[in-house]
């Protein structure tokens, strides 16, 4: 049964819809989200190797023209560069203000395809059809697009909305075990902002998710999406409440950058974030310590927890402070108040972070 939600933004609203073997069957969708003739495809190698011609049969038997642009995969790739390729073969192809751009692919294709499409001709439809389990539950949805730029990730963006998100949660077969259990740690953070129940049901049905079970990952996928889309529909930009997806992710990102991308997966990061954070919000007397321990049991479960290597907690803080989010020299924090519920917190002291970051290197990391 196609399963339906609704991000709400006034006249650049947009459905997602969530279904087995969507990629077969979208044209009437389609049909209501764009009123683009012409289609340009962007993916990547290997996933148009395997999603390619199901998504090139279906347009083609609804007689609808498109081109395929594909680009290599990999978070290495999206830059500038990649962004002025995919620029110059829309203009290669003579796309015109009425084309419409499908991004089939994970976070990078979707980020590179949406800055593309919010560039070319100052705007053209795009449509996000994302492939693995973080894509699908956090970067196809609430129109945050970029690349990478100086050494600085997503430098260089914009807010530009997709007119449709297409999910199909058997394209997750294919994806690796790491991969998946990375776009599993976005689904536990959505338990713990918004949705208690959410948890319980990762908590109570980990061996059919880790089998990857469709009836129940796609109930899973589309409990995150109602909440990223909630949070989206009232905080489009960012100056309140969607900073609550930044959960776990104020140290995630300090930790992926401190290893150079190479040593943690995103979601491995925002788990360690998680962590963290939940120790954080039991010192500072936001939660218990159950609340803490839950979160901590759940990611060790998932195991998203690999040993780290040893690393300076003064080096990781100073990360930290450098976050483009880090406002007024303060670092903003998400702390949990219970499963389901968290508050917004600056001001820590210092001395704080870097006790709690020393107890973390003590537990996590090789010794
Ligand atoms: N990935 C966080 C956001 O979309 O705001």
């Amino acid at each position: 049964m196609l399963k339906k939600i609704r991000v709400n933004l006034g006249r650049r609203s947009y459905g997602i819809f969530l279904k087995e073997k969507i990629l077969n069957n979208f044209i009437s969708l389609l049909r209501s989200a764009t009123h683009s003739k012409r289609f340009v495809i962007l993916s990547s190698e290997p996933i148009f190797k395997i999603y390619g011609e199901m998504v090139k049969e279906t347009l083609g038997k609804s007689g609808l023209k498109f081109h395929v642009i594909l680009i290599p995969d990999g978070e290495k790739h999206k830059n500038s560069k990649t962004l002025l390729f995919i620029l110059g073969k829309l203009a290669q192809f003579n796309i015109q203000r009425d084309g419409c751009l499908l991004a089939l692919g994970g976070g990078v294709v979707g980020d590179l395809g949406g800055l593309a499409a919010s560039l070319y001709m100052r705007g053209i439809d795009y449509l996000q059809v994302p492939t693995t389990l973080l894509a699908q539950v956090d970067a196809s949805i609430g129109g945050k697009t970029a690349v990478d730029f100086h050494g600085i990730k997503n430098l260089i963006g914009a807010f530009y909305q997709p007119k449709m998100v297409l999910i199909d949660p058997l394209v997750l077969k294919t994806l690796s075990d790491r991969q998946f259990k990375t776009g599993l740690a976005e689904v536990i953070k959505y338990g713990v902002i918004g949705d208690e129940r959410l948890f319980e049901k990762i908590e109570n049905n980990l061996p059919a998710i880790l089998k990857k079970d469709p009836e129940i990952l796609k109930s899973i996928i589309f409990s995150s999406c109602r909440i990223k889309s909630k949070i989206v529909s009232m905080d489009e930009k960012e100056s309140g409440k969607r900073a609550w997806l930044n959960y776990g992710h104020t140290l995630g990102h300090a930790l992926e950058a401190h290893f150079k991308y190479k040593t943690l997966t995103h979601g491995e990061a925002v788990a360690y974030g998680m962590w963290f954070s939940s120790k954080l919000s039991f010192r500072l007397g936001f939660c218990s310590a159950s609340v803490m321990d839950r979160q901590r049991i759940l990611l060790k479960k998932v195991g998203l927890f690999p040993r780290l290597p040893r690393f300076d907690p003064g080096a990781v803080l100073r990360k930290m402070f450098l976050d483009k989010k880090a406002r007024n020299g303060q670092i903003l924090f998400i702390l949990t108040r219970k499963i389901g519920l968290v508050t917004i917190q600056k001001n820590i002291p210092r001395q704080i972070i870097l006790s709690a970051l020393n107890q973390l290197q003590a537990e996590a990391s090789e010794s």
